[in-house]
């Protein structure tokens, strides 16, 4: 029976990271695996290129959407093949096979009564001439009264939102008060399937239990009405018939794993209905984000064009890398292209892969355990026994052995271990396929340290043969985690493409050559950012008119231990007295000068507007204490004056940000009053 896989759809808004890059590898292992055991299987996948946010961004970088999308496609798609994603076919949501089935799709609901037509209001900004979508529009949530939400849904209190429910609204790409206007758009009919979805969700055996629950959660509720039309400008299929109404990308973007399989059929010798009109299984693979689109509506819309269910929908949980959702202010986001510039991409597949099994759960990247995994696991077991007695054969044998032991003990023990990997990778459960794999190189190990053969070559031949086979075999059971490294060990037997029934234990060998695999990992893959300033709490404990400068004090300034003198043209905004014993933020590794004849070491730090002069101040923290940047590292090393002013540090609701980073001491976050948001530090 033929089976079709799928990854979600990754949208070309940006460059894939290493969270998403966990998706395609789940996949790809199975696809791998099926391939392995000489299934008919097609890996198909495509990137997600409609929507606001692509269509906005194409805006920002000054290029059409379609451009924009494309490179992101391109980039992306070399990306995946550092990271050996072996789709059978990567395409795009905007071609015309995507086109062409997104109108095939909504003739078939709408002729069979799915969709309607309702008027609705929406929220218009005038300024940018277009509808907005929730996502586009910021305001105070009507619930909790928190400023600054989305208008899908509040941070804060959960509530789900629509953007009109949001008090005081702002366009988030201009930023001014948009209206509400009434609009006419189109809605699947999704209620009209509650019982349809009801019962396959009943009679489907492998959809994981826990998503199932969820799932009925919401049917009870009662499904509602879903708008798939907006209005343009909007990058996407323009609605049949219709002006300036296109397809929602949600629309179109699933129909994008058919309209993929389209185009793969259409370049060889099959036809896209095989696939999802015949006897077929498809399955897909999620994140847990998208439960509702692909347990709802998408196989609701299946339902209407009279296409196959899936079989299967493998629901992954997210990636956190040190127990924490990835962070850019932390120093834990990478592109998987960063992070395949820094390590072997299938040193990743191998950490997902013993990571993973068919559960919601998320997975954590601890960059310890990374490093752990590799160089104990990856590098100390299999590599070593692999290259330990392929050299020792290399060596010793001229490279080749032609009777091989028969220890029934051993044999039985893998082969009964072979059967459960096997089970596992059926079963998603890579992480089991993993550690028997591990557990028959430890077996190998082991037997060859047993048999001393380097005390007695010639007596101890046969058994390291029987190694060999176990280090030949491992190299099919690894295959699909560990595509590139099992051929590179296949071609030190002078073997290619072996499929899982190679694996055997009474092969003659005869090497080609013998090479080590993988290096150990040295570092960890911290990504520390430094902040050019060095600042500390002080404490104000004198201040003295500057002798030649009528706008200048000279203040004495307590840094805990360190005292210090800096000049600052603070007279037209504070009386001495209000300044004595204030404390106060102060660049410490600022260059030292001599201001009108006295020497400043050091800068206090102040807000400015163009009108208000305001001090950052520390009154919870003591004389002395760091003042840190959330995310960064300060630089000791010296900074000028014309390198400090280039700094963007801002003022920001109030609070005293850089690069999106806020300031503060282990005790408290430096505020501001007093001055305009905007207001610059210097
Ligand atoms: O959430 C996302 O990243 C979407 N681009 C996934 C689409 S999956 C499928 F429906 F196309
Ligand atoms: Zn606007």
């Amino acid at each position: 029976m033929k089976t079709l896989i799928t990854s979600a759809l990754p949208y070309a808004n940006g460059e894939v990271h290493i969270g998403q890059m966990l998706e395609y590898v789940q996949t790809d292992i199975y696809s791998r695996f099926l391939k392995l055991i000489g299934e008919d299987i097609i890996y198909m996948c495509a990137s997600d290129m409609h929507g606001t946010p692509i269509e906005v961004n194409a805006q920002k970088a000054g290029i059409k959407p379609e451009e924009f999308a494309n490179k992101n496609h391109e980039k992306n798609k070399k990306t995946f093949k550092k990271y050996l994603i072996g789709f059978d076919n990567y395409h795009k949501t905007h071609s015309p096979e995507n086109e062409e089935l997104s109108n095939y799709f909504f003739d078939k609901m709408k002729k069979k009564g799915h969709i309607v037509k309702k008027k609705v209001e929406v929220i218009y900004c005038e300024e940018c001439n277009r509808s907005l979508p929730d996502r586009y529009v910021r305001g105070t949530c009507p619930q909790c009264g928190t400023h600054e939400q989305y208008g899908d849904v509040c941070e804060q209190c959960g509530i789900t939102l629509k953007g009109t429910d949001l008090l005081n609204p702002k366009c988030s790409i201009c930023g001014k008060t948009p209206i509400t206007k009434d609009a006419e758009h189109y809605f699947f009919r999704l209620s009209n399937f509650t019982k349809k979805l009801t019962d396959w969700l009943n009679h489907n055996k492998n959809l994981q239990p826990e998503i199932k629950k969820h799932i009925f959660g919401w049917i009870e509720k009662g499904l509602e009405d879903w708008c798939i039309s907006r209005e343009g400008p909007y990058f996407g299929f323009k609605i049949p018939g219709e002006k300036n109404l296109y397809f929602y990308v949600w629309l179109d973007a699933p129909i994008g794993y058919v309209s993929s399989t389209k185009n793969y059929c259409d370049k060889g010798e099959c036809d896209w209905k095989d696939y999802w009109q015949g006897k077929s299984r498809i399955i897909h693979v999620i994140g847990k984000d998208i439960i509702y689109f692909h347990f709802l509506f998408w196989p609701a819309m299946l339902m209407a064009a009279d296409l196959n269910l899936p079989e299967d929908i493998v629901v992954h949980g997210f990636l956190t890398v040190n127990g924490q959702r990835m962070s850019k202010s932390r120093g834990t986001f990478f592109t998987a292209k960063e992070f395949a510039e820094l390590y072997n991409p299938e040193y990743l597949r191998f950490y997902y892969a013993k990571n993973l099994s068919k559960k919601m759960t998320d997975l954590d990247l601890n960059f310890g355990d990374f490093k752990d995994t590799i160089n104990n696991e990856l590098v100390a077991n299999l590599g070593n026994f692999s290259y330990r007695t392929l050299s020792f054969i290399d060596k010793n044998y001229d490279g080749e052995i032609s009777e091989i032991e028969k220890d029934e003990e051993l044999i039985g023990k893998v082969k009964h271990i072979v059967e459960h990997v096997e089970k596992a990778y059926h079963a998603f459960d890579f992480r089991e396929a993993v550690k028997g794999i591990m557990e028959i190189s430890s077996l190998g190990n082991a037997y060859f340290q047993k048999k001393e053969p380097w005390k007695d070559k010639e007596g101890a031949k046969k058994a390291v043969g029987l190694c060999a086979n176990l280090v030949r075999s491992l190299s099919i059971l690894i295959k699909p985690v560990l595509p590139k490294m099992s051929v590179d060990l296949e071609k030190q037997f002078g073997e290619k493409d072996l499929k899982w029934n190679k694996i055997a234990f009474d092969k003659k060998i005869k090497l080609k050559e013998a090479k080590p695999l993988f290096k150990k990992i040295e570092k960890l893959p911290e990504k520390t950012k430094k902040f050019p300033l060095k600042m500390k709490v002080a404490k104000i404990v004198d201040v003295k008119e500057h002798p030649k400068a009528d706008k200048l004090y000279v203040l004495d300034i307590s840094l805990g231990k360190e005292k210090r003198t800096i000049v600052a043209g603070l007279k037209r905004y504070y009386e001495p007295e209000v300044l004595k014993g204030k404390h106060i933020v102060v660049c410490v590794n600022l260059e030292p000068a001599k201001i009108r004849g006295i020497e400043s070491n050091g800068m206090l730090l102040a807000a400015e507007d163009g009108i208000n002069v305001t001090l950052l101040e520390a009154p919870k923290s003591k004389p002395g204490d760091d003042v840190l940047v959330e995310g960064y590292e300060s630089d000791d090393k010296q900074i000028t004056f014309e390198e400090f002013k280039k700094l963007d540090i801002k003022v920001i609701n109030g609070k005293v940000v850089w690069e999106k980073s806020d300031f503060h001491t282990v005790k408290e976050e430096i505020k501001v009053e007093g001055v305009n948001d905007g207001a610059q530090i210097g």
